[in-house]
């Protein structure tokens, strides 16, 4: 990592009070996490293999996302459109997300990670639920670093859950619908207290949201990388912030030089 970048994230994670007029804020990294079929195709290997070598890719993010920093680190490991993908690659895609959160959340759980997986929790197995619940509980005080997991996560669908809920509230009087705001919506989200994401990264060179974080993203810079997401490392996730480091983020505003 180079000096200034490290300083950067520094700076960043001390909340920006003192950094540089230049330095941009960074604290929340969202990753698209796409193209282990490619990459296992141009090898000659099943999907399979490229889905258990997107998990090694996911871990190495993890441990970088930490080493520069960032408070929060979102994955967007299974989507509420996966759904429709054949029996086969489903099911190894839910042994391998089980068997991640069976070794890995209690480990990082241990290294004072906190853990938060964000989707529809309705529609999935009990016993997965509670493994993630139980992470979730025993994480629920360690304020280093956030992972979320977006599993089972489609942005419109966690859209309605919030407007329904609102609306729930509303209907018993709980609270007034005149009072509804951006950030009453913004806390209805599987989000809710984790600040929008700075960064999305996207891999496999496909320029697409794909349902991920729809209201989060409103302004966030979009990174998008040509690699297939197991060939995901550390100086891949380096440049993609670095490439961050270079924007002009203006949320609508303008600078003040260009007055
Ligand atoms: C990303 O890789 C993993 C998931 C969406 C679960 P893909 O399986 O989408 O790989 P490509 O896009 O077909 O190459
Ligand atoms: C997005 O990838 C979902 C995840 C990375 C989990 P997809 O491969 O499902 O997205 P599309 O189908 O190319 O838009
Ligand atoms: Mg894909």
């Amino acid at each position: 990592m180079s000096a200034t970048l490290r300083k950067h994230a520094g700076r960043m994670f001390a909340g920006g009070t003192e950094a540089p007029e230049t330095a941009r804020p960074l604290r929340h990294v969202a990753i698209i996490m796409d193209g282990n079929g490619r990459w296992a195709k141009a090898r000659g290997v099943s999907r399979l293999e490229g889905h258990q070598q997107g998990v090694e890719a996911a871990r190495r993010a993890v441990e970088t996302a930490r080493e520069l920093g960032l408070t929060h680190v979102t994955l967007y490991s299974f989507s509420t459109e996966n759904w429709n993908r054949p029996d086969w690659e489903v099911r190894h895609l839910m042994g391998l997300l089980r068997r991640f959160f069976e070794d890995d959340l209690a480990k990082l759980a241990d290294e004072g990670v906190r853990v938060r997986i964000i989707g529809d929790r309705q529609t999935l197995p009990r016993d997965l639920v509670a493994l993630v619940e139980d992470a979730e509980r025993r994480t629920a005080d360690n304020t280093g670093h956030t992972l979320q997991i977006a599993f089972n996560y489609g942005g419109r669908d966690e859209l309605v859950r919030a407007a329904s809920k609102l609306a729930a509230q509303a209907a018993s009087g709980e609270i007034d619908p005149a009072a509804i705001d951006e950030a009453a919506l913004t806390d209805a989200l599987d989000t809710k207290g984790a600040p929008d994401p700075d960064l999305i990264i996207r891999t496999s060179g496909e320029q697409r949201i794909s349902n991920f974080l729809l209201w989060q993203a409103a302004y966030a810079e979009f990174v998008f990388l040509d690699c297939f997401w197991p060939d995901f490392g550390r100086d891949e996730f380096i440049a993609a912030v670095e490439q961050y480091q270079r924007r002009e983020r203006r949320y609508g505003g303008r600078l003040e030089e260009d007055a």
